[in-house]
């Protein structure tokens, strides 16, 4: 089985300041009475961002492939004694899908199994992220969250979704703790999902995560996002597991993005061996105080 992350939503206290943020980064953004919306590809909605006080993430969709993995993978979740409920319709309409269903995942995140997600009318055209960004077959990105027991976090995602685990990075921190933490891929994508410990717990979570095709586009994002004052988090730096070259940049909310490119696939689930890193990173990624 294999599910893509079809679109995040996240409760904000400051729409407006989103609207200005996602725009900087280089998405499409799409304002209405019901929130901020948000385009990296040719899907009408990607990211959702309502209005609320938790500034955190408020649902984690996953695309099903068709019907009956849809029906499959509701009788699972049932199988294993995990309550499922139907999603309706004006949420449906919100989040521009055929209809989904959700349930209560680890760290107490809600997690929606959706069908049909619409196309939006036109092409996706960015002027600050004119290569796009990578989706298709990897979903929309991925999605990490603070956990205080990885383990088992992590063993419910590789029963209810069919996760498989990439690997595992155990690192000393800055302060002299460690953070432990599992990376679960459901699509190629190396990791959609990740569970760490160790770094902090004001939200569920840590980050969301998007790729861009090219490592320019990467480059002008970092410039533009320090040109205009946004506090980064982790600098430039390459990761060991996924291979990621990337920064982490806060957000006008509890939680940081974290943008871009050389994202390992995992194709060959056969050869897959996974590892435990020391290291979070190859080369970067340092830790900033914000
Ligand atoms: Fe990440």
């Amino acid at each position: 089985m294999s599910i893509g992350t079809g679109y995040f939503g996240f409760e904000v206290s400051n729409l407006d300041g989103w609207e200005r943020y996602a725009d900087l980064i280089g998405l499409n953004v799409e304002r209405s009475d019901e929130g901020l919306f948000c385009r990296i590809d040719e899907k009408a909605r990607r990211f959702h961002f309502v209005e609320g006080a938790a500034d955190d993430i408020a649902w984690v969709g996953w695309e099903a492939d068709g019907r009956k993995e849809f029906d499959d993978l509701r009788a699972h979740l049932g199988s294993l004694g995990i309550a499922t409920q139907d999603g309706d319709e004006a949420s449906a309409r919100l989040r521009k899908v055929d209809r989904f269903f959700h349930f209560v995942g680890p760290v107490g995140a809600r997690h929606e199994i959706a069908l049909g997600l619409e196309d939006a009318e036109t092409p996706f055209v960015s002027d600050k992220v004119p290569h796009g960004f990578v989706t298709g077959d990897q979903g929309l990105g991925h999605a990490a969250f603070h956990s205080s027991d990885h383990k088992g976090d992590e063993k419910f995602m590789r029963e209810a979704l069919f996760a498989r685990l990439s690997d595992y990075i155990y690192q000393p921190l800055p302060d002299g703790s460690t953070m432990h933490a599992s990376f679960l891929h459901t699509s190629p994508r190396h990791h959609s999902i990740a569970f760490a410990e160790g770094l902090g717990d004001g939200s569920k979570l840590n980050h969301f995560q998007i790729e861009m095709r090219d490592v320019c586009d990467v480059g002008r994002a970092y410039e533009r996002m320090q040109a205009a004052g946004i506090p980064i988090m982790i600098t430039l730096g390459q990761h060991s597991n996924d291979r990621m070259l990337s920064f982490y940049a806060k957000t006008p909310s509890n939680f940081a993005v974290e943008v871009g490119c050389f994202g390992l696939r995992i194709d060959d689930e056969e050869s897959w061996k996974p590892v435990i890193h020391d290291r979070i990173s190859e080369w970067g990624h340092e830790f900033q105080p914000v």
